[in-house]
């Protein structure tokens, strides 16, 4: 697919909203994949609302993701994930909205089974693990979960069957975020494709 930097493809006027009449898009993915980039600017192309759960997470707990670690453990902020994603689900309605998960989120199989119950699409995007490793590295971003390079690729492969799992899968390995944000709008139908030259 080329887009030229910069072009605004037009937006099909009649957005799809299925899913059970809840229009929603889940983007999942290990750390580093681009969820949080990827969905604002899938946001700004569709006009849709955008969330970040971590986000949510933050305000709700008025503490750092770093400091919900250091605190409760990884158990407690996977508790709390799960809360906060049980919320975003109970309010989807006919509102869109883009929603990027955490990168443990989706390997957490209670909160595979709320989504895939809830019917939305949901869009892995995917990256070899290097190029993880280095855009992570170029992120001004604490990670409790990112330590070192060997527990970072443990964790990738004990996670990716997981990912896998996503009805969508977008490879994002050399790509610029506003082009993958397009590719996800034509997988899933929400820019006409007619629109694009591949
Ligand atoms: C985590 C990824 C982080 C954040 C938390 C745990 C993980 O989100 O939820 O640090 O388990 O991979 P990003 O994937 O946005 O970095």
């Amino acid at each position: 697919m080329r887009i030229r930097p910069g072009s605004r493809p037009e937006v099909n006027s009649s957005v799809r909203r299925d899913a059970g009449g809840k229009s929603a898009v889940f983007l999942i993915g290990f750390m580093g994949a681009g969820k949080t980039s990827v969905g604002q600017a899938l946001s700004r192309r569709l006009g849709w609302r955008f969330e970040d759960l971590d986000e949510r997470i933050t305000a709700r707990a008025g503490r750092t993701i770093e400091q919900i670690f250091r605190e409760v453990g990884e158990p407690g902020f996977r508790s709390i994930e799960s809360a906060a994603l049980q919320e975003v689900v109970s309010e989807l309605g006919p509102s869109p909205r883009i929603v990027a998960l955490g990168g443990g989120a989706y390997a957490q199989a209670e909160n595979a089974r709320l989504l895939e119950r809830a019917g939305v699409p949901i869009v892995f995007l995917d990256a070899p693990v290097e190029e993880l490793w280095r855009r992570c590295a170029q992120q001004d971003l604490e990670r409790p979960l990112r330590r070192d390079e060997q527990q970072f690729r443990r964790l990738y492969q004990e996670r990716r069957p997981h990912y896998r799992k996503a009805p969508w899968r977008i490879e994002t390995s050399g790509k610029d975020i506003e082009s993958i944000a397009v590719e996800v709008a034509l997988k899933l139908g929400f820019i006409p494709r007619a629109n694009h030259k591949e």
